[in-house]
């Protein structure tokens, strides 16, 4: 198989998260005979710096020339203070809204060997497996009217929390597909009890329900839904919600497996998928070798499944990042005492190492 990735490795840690997952990819063209092409772009600060705009047109023509893309963060302090258009994040959004990347897949499974990294008790977050499927290109995020104006002699802020029933169709079905090659358990979040949004999500939610009689439809309201992730994750199968409760959610659902550097996405919906670590760019470790590039490598899985049907390669990466956990090598995110500490580079030698056909 030939195929043509645009990869952005952005700010920060995502220089070297992504070089990791490349040499993994690369182990992997080797492996099982494929050739994986790249062509590099500029987004977020990086591209603020050489060329004065978040994300370049360049890069975006790049991205829809391509059968997918990887991504490894935006933003570091060095942009913090520039204007909102200005800002490295604006690189991510406009990604998401261009591809038309209106469904964020965020699984948190817990490795076994693992399980002692985690804030939370063993017999918590032991067995954990959920998908929080978080709204991408919608909400809060992207409403209108929004912004910062004079009233009545003081300044005030203002977003719109809006959705068409389109769009919260088009990510309830894309919530149940997924539940329905697993748990077939889907948890609705929203906050009906308070927001028209949430009532019509609700409402529309039930409604493209009818189409999966396998599935079992529950709902949730999102501050409960916070409690429950802590308290009892085991009961979620498939969390959908809109794009901001998903981006909180997640951050909450990315620590049961003990550390953010672990975590997968794949953004999808377009015509081209995107697939990034759902961590951001760490500026107080970047430069040093110490991030944790499992995140990025299991992205890389979840392109060569979802993008590719390569099922056999994404089950050889995920199956070596176990096998490598298992056999103690830890990055400082999810160190703990009697494991073997080791560098960005490092861990994913020792992936590459683990992966056979
Ligand atoms: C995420 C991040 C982004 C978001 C930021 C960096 C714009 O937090 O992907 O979860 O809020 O969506
Ligand atoms: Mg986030």
């Amino acid at each position: 198989m030939n195929k043509k990735i645009a990869v952005i490795p952005g700010d920060g840690i995502g220089i070297e998260v992504v070089a990791a997952a490349l040499t993994v990819l690369q182990k992997i063209g080797k492996t099982f005979n494929h050739t994986f092409a790249y062509t590099k772009g500029l987004a977020g600060g990086a591209a603020l710096d050489a060329l004065g705009v978040p994300l370049p047109d360049e890069t975006l023509a790049k991205c829809r020339e391509s059968d997918a893309v990887i991504l490894g963060a935006v933003g570091g302090p060095k942009w913090d203070m520039n204007p909102q258009q200005l800002r490295p994040e604006q690189a991510l959004l406009a990604l998401r809204k261009e591809l038309g990347l209106y469904s964020n897949i965020r699984p948190a499974k817990i490795y076994s060997a693992l399980v002692d990294a985690s804030s939370l008790k063993r017999e918590v977050v032991e067995g954990v497996d959920l998908i929080v499927v978080r709204e991408l290109t919608g909400g809060l995020y992207f409403g209108t009217p929004r912004g910062i104006e004079s009233r009545d002699r003081e300044l005030v802020g203002f977003n719109t929390m809006i959705y068409s029933e389109s769009e919260i169709q088009r990510i309830a079905r894309s919530a149940f597909e997924i539940a329905m090659a697993r748990g077939k358990k889907v948890c609705s979040v929203d906050k009906a009890n308070i927001l028209e949004t949430s009532q019509l999500w609700r409402t529309v939610v039930i409604e493209t329900a009818k189409e999966y009689s396998d599935i079992e439809l529950t709902h949730m309201y999102v501050d409960n839904c916070a409690m429950q992730l802590i308290r009892n994750p085991k009961q979620f199968d498939v969390i959908v919600t809109e794009n901001m409760f998903g981006d909180i959610l997640s951050d909450a659902a990315a620590m049961l497996t003990g550390s953010i550097g672990m975590l997968a996405s794949a953004s999808v919906g377009g015509s081209v998928a995107m697939y990034e670590p759902v961590h951001g760019s760490a500026p107080d470790i970047a430069g040093q070798n110490k991030a944790n590039p499992i995140a990025t490598i299991a992205s890389v899985a979840m392109m060569l499944r979802f993008s590719f049907s390569l099922g056999r390669e994404a089950d050889a990466i995920e199956k070596a990042i176990e096998d490598v956990l298992s056999a103690g090598y830890r990055t400082g995110d999810i160190y703990t005492k009697g494991t073997t500490l080791v560098g960005t580079r490092e861990m994913a030698d020792h992936i590459c190492q683990r992966i056979v056909s």
